[in-house]
């Protein structure tokens, strides 16, 4: 039996295009592994109502870890309209899948890391390697949400004396979001920041809130990251705002390192972060629990590209390299990283976003072949 079993979900757009890119990188690694593949996507929604059917739930439970490529989403009105006849009228809504895997295997962690390749044109400065722990299950994005405002909820509400200014609003002109924040959800993602930070040695961690006016949920988590902060004497604790920090990371990214955030927020940072380096063809994410992970390029599915072999797979070989890095393969991982990393310094297969003519599958052998 094979060491590894390793959900793979390609989705549909050019998700399939950098998924056969990345099985013929990992197939030449030589992984120990047995690879199933899986459906999720647009096309399960218009013929079966559910875009993540539960026989791919049950593969991702037999499996320990899962690479996941891009699905098509579309508007409610669409939704509705592309859903075969014979299920319409049954109530059924679609929803976001890998919102859906994140609660379903609790995968709290959303890990960004972002780095600027040498010799990646598309490098907004060099230097920068920054990684994000994005709190990835509640926060601004728990989902608690009221439109129209319930009466009850209103009331409750009225106990905070500026809620007054809001008590006469009609209810349909009001809407409300919540924020939540819990001391697990913060305690857990502050401490797998901390520990990556102290495992691989890295100068600083720097939590992105806005405690100054977010006073309850942002205090509450700058206050537990204080205390966790003194765990680590060795690395350096740094505190900043959302705002600011969007101005910080344009004009110094190199000085951050690893950065630690709310849900919404390190959403925001995210692709800040992302695009420094290289935009989409390079964005890669990894969504992290205590026993399981999916990762995946942060790109869509690109729907105008699809199955055109055109697109930058090396999102996709980051977000793999991440997955060998998680299951313990540090070995392969760094192998894996270091192809990519000359393959794109030598800079003689790009693809289009890179200023070349390279495809899909050019790149991935490029970097199939640099392989030590
Ligand atoms: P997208 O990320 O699919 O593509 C936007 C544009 O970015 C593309 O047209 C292309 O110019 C560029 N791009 C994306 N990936 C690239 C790559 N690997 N190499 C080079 N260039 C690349 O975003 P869009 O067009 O807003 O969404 C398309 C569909 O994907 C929608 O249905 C959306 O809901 C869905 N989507 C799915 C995600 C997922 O599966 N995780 C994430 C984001 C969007
Ligand atoms: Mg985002």
């Amino acid at each position: 039996m094979a060491k590894y079993r390793i959900a793979i979900l390609p989705g549909d757009g050019i998700g399939r295009d950098v998924i056969d890119a990345a099985m013929l990188v990992l197939d030449k690694l030589q992984l120990d592994a047995e690879y199933r593949y899986g459906e999720i996507g647009w096309e399960f929604w218009c013929k079966e109502g559910n875009p993540l059917p539960d026989r791919t739930l049950q593969l991702l439970r037999e499996t320990d870890a899962c690479l996941f490529g891009a699905i098509t989403s579309k508007p409610k009105e669409d939704a509705e309209k592309e859903l075969d006849p014979a299920l319409r009228g049954k109530g059924m809504a679609y929803f976001s899948p890998i919102v859906r895997l994140r609660q379903e295997f609790d995968l709290y962690v959303n890990l960004r890391p972002s780095k600027a390749y040498p010799g990646n044109p598309l490098n907004y400065r060099d230097n920068i390697d920054l990684v994000i722990f994005r709190e990835n299950t509640e926060g601004m994005y728990a989902g608690v949400e009221f439109y129209p405002l319930p009466d009850k909820v209103r009331e409750a509400l009225l106990i905070h004396p500026k809620m007054g200014a809001f008590k006469n609003v009609p209810k349909e002109d009001i809407a409300l979001s919540t924020r939540i924040m819990t001391r697990k959800g913060c305690t857990r993602i502050l401490r797998r920041a901390f520990e990556y930070a102290r495992e691989h040695k890295r100068r600083s961690v720097t939590l992105v809130e806005k405690p100054n006016v977010l006073r309850e949920t942002g205090g509450f988590f700058l206050q537990l990251a204080r205390e966790m902060a003194k765990e680590y004497p060795e690395i350096e604790f740094r505190e900043a705002n959302i705002d600011s920090m969007t101005m910080w990371l344009v004009k110094n990214p190199q000085d951050y390192d690893v950065l630690v955030a709310e849900n919404l927020f390190g959403d925001i940072i995210s692709d800040l972060a992302g695009q420094l380096v290289g935009g989409l063809g390079f964005a890669c994410a990894g969504n992290i629990g205590d026993d399981y992970a999916v990762f995946e390029p942060v790109h869509g599915s690109a729907p105008k590209y699809a199955g055109q072999y055109k697109v930058n797979p090396t999102a996709t070989l980051l977000a793999a390299k991440m997955m060998l890095e998680w299951l313990g393969e540090a070995e392969k991982a760094r192998r894996l990283e270091n192809s990519i990393a000359a393959v794109i310094k030598e800079g003689r297969v790009r693809t289009y976003d890179m200023g070349g003519s390279a495809s899909t599958l050019d790149m991935a052998k490029a970097v199939a072949e640099r392989l030590e």
